[in-house]
């Protein structure tokens, strides 16, 4: 008797413990306990919002250019679309990948192919005093400390991103969201050279 309500407190405690945490709002960003962020494992069946190629904030020739594809959760993703601001613990990953062009019936224009690295941002105000923090991980890498205030990352994200940290002028579909809630900063569109 004592142990079946035991197994019925235990699923009661375990049916409150995931109405805390709607189903909804995860994933959310994960730290081991060196405070390191933990690749996000399913971040490929977030929500897409572009891709980039050969994208480069200086005129220098580059000689590796690569795609990135950026991905946010969907929950995060959702808030956006009805308030135009990114809740706290959003997370972006841009999943970095090299180019090729030459392959099967391929004669021109370039396709994606292997993963080269892993540059994440998260805005959690409760773990980062500057609010906004970034993270880089090489293709296999598994954990990161995060990169701060003062750091490149942080500086041009928070000097010429269009909605809060976020490059949302490189994201069509998101740009009408944040136009029409007026969260979106039109001087950040204006051509810039990043020094
Ligand atoms: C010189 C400016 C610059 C620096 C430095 C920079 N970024 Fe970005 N970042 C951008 C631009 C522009 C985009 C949007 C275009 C794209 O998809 O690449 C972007 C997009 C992102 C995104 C997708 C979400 C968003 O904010 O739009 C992440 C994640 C990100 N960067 C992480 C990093 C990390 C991590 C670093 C440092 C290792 C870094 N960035 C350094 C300019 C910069």
């Amino acid at each position: 008797m004592k142990s079946m309500l035991c197994s019925v407190l235990v699923v009661v405690t375990g049916f409150a413990l995931l109405a805390a945490v709607p189903e909804e709002k995860a994933p959310r960003p994960q730290y081991d306990q060196k405070g390191q962020l933990i690749r996000p494992a399913d971040y490929r069946e977030w929500m897409f919002l572009s891709a980039g190629y050969g994208m480069n904030y200086s005129p220098a020739p580059d000689s590796h250019e690569m795609f990135t594809n950026v991905f946010v959760q969907r929950w995060a993703y959702n808030a956006f679309v009805n308030s135009g601001k990114w809740p706290e613990q959003s997370m972006f990953v841009i999943d970095e990948r090299d180019a090729a062009s030459r392959s099967s019936i391929n004669q021109k224009g370039h396709y994606q192919t292997d993963l080269m690295g892993l540059a994440i941002e998260v805005k959690d105000s409760a773990r980062n005093p500057d609010k906004w923090a970034y993270y880089f991980l090489a293709a296999d890498g598994q954990t990161a400390d995060a990169m701060p205030k003062g750091n490149p990352c942080w500086s041009c994200h928070d000097a010429h991103a269009a909605v809060e940290h976020t490059f949302v002028q490189f994201y069509p579909t998101l740009k009408v969201v944040a136009k029409k809630f007026g969260t979106y900063n039109e001087a950040r569109e204006q051509v810039t050279e990043v020094k």
